[in-house]
């Protein structure tokens, strides 16, 4: 497929966008289900939609909304809408429990506890993820060990040791992908289960509950943009290995069908393997080329998820990669709103889909991609800060000191 290049931007029009619904995994009867566990959780509560007027009006558009995921389960990201879904489908199936009836709180119920105890749970993670397993184990007594690629944040593994005291958080030597690959292997070698927010072949079941997880947020996002009587027309998903932007991506399809809003999938420049996987053109799943790190660190992922790779290949509009400064300038924008608009912590994943929509919709060198996403008065834009501050001293680098800044002012 066609590149196009302007500015730092890169940009893919997908000429290949199927119509009607989404897979029936993310049907809103599947995702019934699983809202029904979060909502039963008992320190559930919907996480904000943020309605940033004087942003859509500088950037001339409608509306500009941004849904605040550093609210979610007093977890600092969204992430944990996953592990707990899957925590629970996993014990589920493993005791006969049927989930339709069960709250996740009736998993810590005397006659479940010693086996649900002796479950040892194991992840890969950049920080976000691991931190959701580590939490929902620990809701139930449980063990979870969790990996994490060479240079993730020490404060970021302390995060998780924090939240179960019987967490063992390693920071390993080698990248995302082959720690992915190590916590496979331990999982396999010392009988632990493994809660991986990616999939391969014949690992599938639960990376799909995990996805599936993910749907709650979009539920209460476009609920609560319909309560304001909008609808989304263009939604901004960034992506680490896809398994969040496809489980969104599905689960818009399958509500809007044929009036789903424009999808925009958006990865780092150095770890983007959805965009490669798109540029290729052969329908198949490809690594990001020239990976190098990123500060997107819940976006550094090189291998696309398989289950959710072929829906952002069939309903995604445009895929995208941006420099880390375009993060950095979302993270100050939201952090220092304009007007009377709400401020929003936003950390290095959370805002790059706020930067891209500001420097595309608001600078006149990105004119021709404004016009190639149709971004106008009647816009009405949805990104989602997928993790407020996750790594609070990057973040004042960021946001008071000015680090990753925009090239004309370095
Ligand atoms: C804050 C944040 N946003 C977005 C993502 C991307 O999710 P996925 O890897 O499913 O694409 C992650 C992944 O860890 C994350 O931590």
């Amino acid at each position: 497929m066609k590149e196009y290049r302007t500015g730092c931007i890169s940009v893919i029009q997908n000429n290949g966008r199927t119509e009607g619904k989404g897979p029936m995994f993310l049907s809103e009867a599947a995702v019934a289900k699983v809202q029904r566990i979060h909502r039963g959780y008992p320190d559930y509560h919907e996480t904000p939609l943020r309605r940033l007027d004087a942003m859509a009006e500088n950037l001339g558009l409608k509306a500009f909304f941004v849904k605040d995921e550093s609210q979610r389960f007093g977890l600092n990201a969204f992430k944990g809408l996953g592990g707990l879904y899957a925590l629970t489908m996993v014990i589920c199936r493993e005791l006969g429990l049927d989930v339709e009836k069960i709250r996740f709180s009736d998993l810590k119920w005397a006659e479940y506890r010693e086996t649900v105890q002796k479950m040892v749970f194991v992840t890969a993670t950049d920080g976000n993820h691991g931190k959701g397993v580590a939490w929902a184990a620990g809701q139930l007594g449980c063990e979870a060990h969790v990996y994490m690629p060479i240079g993730s944040s020490e404060l970021r593994a302390q995060a998780i040791r924090d939240i179960n005291p019987k967490a063992e958080v390693i920071i390993t030597k080698t990248g995302y992908d082959d720690t992915v690959r190590y916590a496979a292997e331990v999982a396999e070698k010392r009988g632990w289960i493994l809660i991986q927010d990616t999939s391969w072949e014949g690992y599938e079941d639960i990376p799909a509950w995990i996805v599936q997880g993910y749907t709650t947020m979009a539920e209460e996002a476009c609920r609560q943009m319909e309560e304001q009587g909008l609808v989304p027309t263009h939604v901004f998903l960034q992506a680490g290995v896809g398994a969040m932007a496809g489980g969104v991506t599905g689960y818009l399809a399958n509500r809007y069908e044929d009036r789903r809003p424009a999808i925009g999938v958006v990865e780092p420049e150095n770890m983007a393997c959805i965009y490669q996987s798109a540029l290729m053109g052969d329908g198949e799943a490809h690594e990001a080329v020239n990976q190098a790190p990123t500060i997107m660190a819940g976006l550094n992922c090189g291998e696309p998820c398989k289950i959710t790779w072929p829906i952002l290949r069939d309903f995604a509009d445009w895929y995208f990669k941006c420099q880390d400064y375009i993060s950095a300038y979302g993270m100050r924008l939201l952090a220092a709103p304009q007007g009377a608009d709400p401020k929003v912590v936003s950390g290095e994943s959370g805002a790059v889909t706020t930067g891209l929509v500001n420097l595309v919709a608001g600078k006149e060198e990105y004119e021709d991609i404004k016009k190639l996403l149709k971004l106008g008065p009647d816009s009405v834009v949805l990104c989602i800060s997928t993790e407020g501050d996750t790594d609070p001293v990057h973040y004042r680098k960021i946001v008071y000191e000015g680090k990753n800044p925009m090239p004309q002012q370095a």
